[in-house]
Order: C-alpha cells, then sequence, then structure tokens
C-alpha cells in the first residue's frame, strides 16, 4: 500500500489570495522598469480579444499548430499513447482540446485556466457537446502548486499545454514548470499502489519557432488594432484589481522582437507625463516610459527539445509545419 501523503502531487487550485496578489502588481508598477504579469491580460474581455487574435490573419501560431496537428494526427495519436485524462493547462475556450477528443478519446478531460468565468461558459459547452466525457474545470494559476484529486492519481494521464503559452516564461521558468507538469503525470513512485497506477503519461505542447523578424512583428502589430487592445486592456484589468486610475487614452500599445533574448516584448507606453494612483500609493510615468507587460519567447528546435529533457522528461518527439514556424512536442514523463 502507498502512502496516500506521498501521492499527493504538489498541486492546490485556486487563483491566489486577492491581497498578495494586489500586493504584486502593485509592486511590479514600482519597480524602475515597470512591469505587469501576462496572466492579467485574461479578464473576461481580454479572454475574448485573445480568442479574436487566434483569427486575425497576421497571427499565425494557432492556425499553424493546428494545421500540424491535424496533418500529423496519426503518428501523434500513436505517439501519445491511451490517455485517461487529459489535462488541458489553459484551457481558454477548449477548442484545441476539443480536435483532440475524437482521436485520443480520453475518458475524463480536466480544464485549467486562470479565468474561471470564461472557464465555465467554455465547459458548459463542452459537455453538451460530448456527453460520453466526465468533464472538469479548475480555476488555477499554473505558475503555483495545483492540487489534483485523489482519483486522478491513479489514472494515465496526458497534460496537454498548445499555443506556445510556455513562451511567456523566460527559459529556466520555463523549464521548472516543465517539471512541475512533470510531476502530475509521473504514477512511477506509486507502483506499490493497490489498485496498481497507470504506466507514466506525459506532456503534449506546443512552441513557436524562432523566424523572420517581419513574420513575428507582424503576429503582434495587427492591422486591425487587435493586439493592441489586448495589450491596453491589461490597465482596465489592473484598475479593477488594485482600484487605480489607469487612464486608457494616455497609454499605447508597442511590440517587437528582442533578438538577443529571442523573444517578442510587449509593453503599454505612457503617451504623455502622467501618474497614475491607487489607495495607498502612486507612479509617476514620463512621455515614452513603458510598463513591460509581455514575453513571447521563440525557440530552436533542439534547444527546446534539451530543456524538455533537462526537466526530467525521458524521451521526446517532435512535429512540424513545413515552414518550420512552430513545433509540437510529444514528452514521456
Ligand atoms: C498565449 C502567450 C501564446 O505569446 O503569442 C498573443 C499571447 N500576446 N498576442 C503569445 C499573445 C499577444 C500568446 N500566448
Amino acid at each position: 500500500m502507498s502512502d496516500p501523503a506521498r501521492l499527493k502531487v504538489s498541486v492546490h487550485s485556486s487563483v491566489g489570495h486577492l491581497d498578495g496578489q494586489k500586493q504584486s502588481i502593485i509592486e511590479g508598477l514600482l519597480c524602475e522598469h515597470a512591469f505587469i504579469s501576462p496572466k492579467y491580460f485574461y479578464d473576461s474581455i481580454g479572454s475574448r480579444l485573445f480568442e479574436l487574435i487566434t483569427m486575425i490573419p497576421e497571427y499565425y501560431p494557432t492556425r499553424t499548430e493546428q494545421g500540424l496537428m491535424a496533418s500529423h494526427r496519426e503518428a501523434i495519436v500513436t505517439t501519445v499513447g491511451v490517455v485517461d485524462t487529459l489535462i488541458d493547462l489553459g484551457a481558454g475556450n477548449c477548442h484545441k482540446a476539443r480536435e483532440l477528443f475524437s482521436s485520443i478519446k480520453p475518458k475524463q478531460y480536466l480544464a485549467i485556466d486562470i479565468s474561471e468565468d470564461f472557464l465555465e461558459e467554455s465547459l458548459a459547452q463542452m459537455r453538451e457537446a460530448f456527453p460520453g466525457i466526465q468533464m472538469r474545470a479548475m480555476a488555477a494559476d499554473l505558475t503555483q502548486p495545483i492540487t489534483m484529486d485523489q482519483d486522478l492519481l491513479t489514472q494515465r494521464k496526458i497534460c496537454f499545454y498548445p499555443g506556445s503559452s510556455i513562451g511567456n516564461f523566460d527559459p529556466d521558468h520555463a523549464i521548472r514548470l516543465l517539471r512541475n507538469f512533470r510531476n502530475l503525470v509521473d504514477n512511477s513512485n506509486s507502483l506499490d499502489s493497490d489498485p496498481p497506477l497507470a504506466v507514466n503519461g506525459g506532456l503534449l505542447i506546443g512552441v513557436d519557432l524562432v523566424k523572420d523578424d517581419k513574420v513575428l512583428h507582424a503576429a503582434y502589430n495587427d492591422e486591425l488594432g487587435i493586439t493592441a487592445a489586448f495589450n491596453r486592456n491589461v490597465l482596465t484589468h489592473v484598475n479593477t484589481l488594485i482600484t487605480s486610475d489607469f487612464n486608457l487614452a494616455d497609454w499605447g500599445h508597442d511590440a517587437f522582437f528582442n533578438q538577443a533574448l529571442s523573444r517578442i516584448e510587449m509593453h503599454v507606453y505612457a503617451r504623455r507625463d502622467l501618474v497614475v494612483s491607487w489607495p495607498g500609493g502612486e507612479r509617476y510615468f514620463k512621455s515614452g516610459e513603458s510598463i513591460h507587460t509581455e514575453n513571447s519567447y521563440k525557440y530552436q528546435i533542439e534547444i527546446f527539445k534539451e530543456m524538455l529533457l533537462e526537466a526530467g522528461y525521458s524521451e521526446v518527439k517532435f512535429w512540424t509545419d513545413p515552414q518550420k514556424w512552430f513545433a509540437v512536442f510529444f514528452a514521456q514523463a
């Protein structure tokens, strides 16, 4: 018999305590180079704006990933193997998992996302469309430990992290996250359990690749201005969270490829000298000064493969599109 305490994966569910969250947002605003975490993009407007981004012509990642997964479907399904539970990390509108259902046929679907309301809505639609699959939703911040229900521990689990969301984290942080995901699907330290546990699962993950600067730049500076709206909306969300008084009219969108660090950087910049205040504090911004809102790292295939191995995965396979713009990896825990 295994010790239940040992089975507890380092997981727990909730999006974090409000005070701590407020405090960390304020700390970011007061840094010399002010920043806001990209997780705050996803209020209900932000999640919808992101959904639009995935449809605009310049934003190639979503459609490239979908295309390559469709054309390599058989190989991917064979490699992934039997799935009891599909854990969708950052599920959003659940469209990507949905495409996998007919070929992967999971018994259970666990959708995790930071935006609780949006997730509930998406999952309600999913329940209707797939009455045969057991579904659960969990609102959680993936950078925090996630606690999984006891009954999932006996199953073969696959983590699904599409869309190159891993690009939001710098490489060291990304490796730590990949290791956490590995722990979620690793059954090997409970092999003496009764009933016996399923074999180890793995991670199916989408990663955006380095490519021509112009293609990258256009993807984050679309003509319709959807990405600009998505970026600037973070200030509205922050106003709600910390009762600050950001005035959207004073802030512009900036996105560029930082070649040296191989990442797209998004910033919002002050259009004039101004002061932003919140209960108990304020910050002066001079005209042109910016708040860093997101990094989106672009990888070389070999480098990302090394990161997966470094995170403890035993075997790595990958598929790409013909232009090698995007890659999907399966890493065996
Ligand atoms: C959801 C993090 C993958 O980095 O491309 C899209 C977010 N930001 N346009 C990305 C995003 C601006 C997106 N990820």
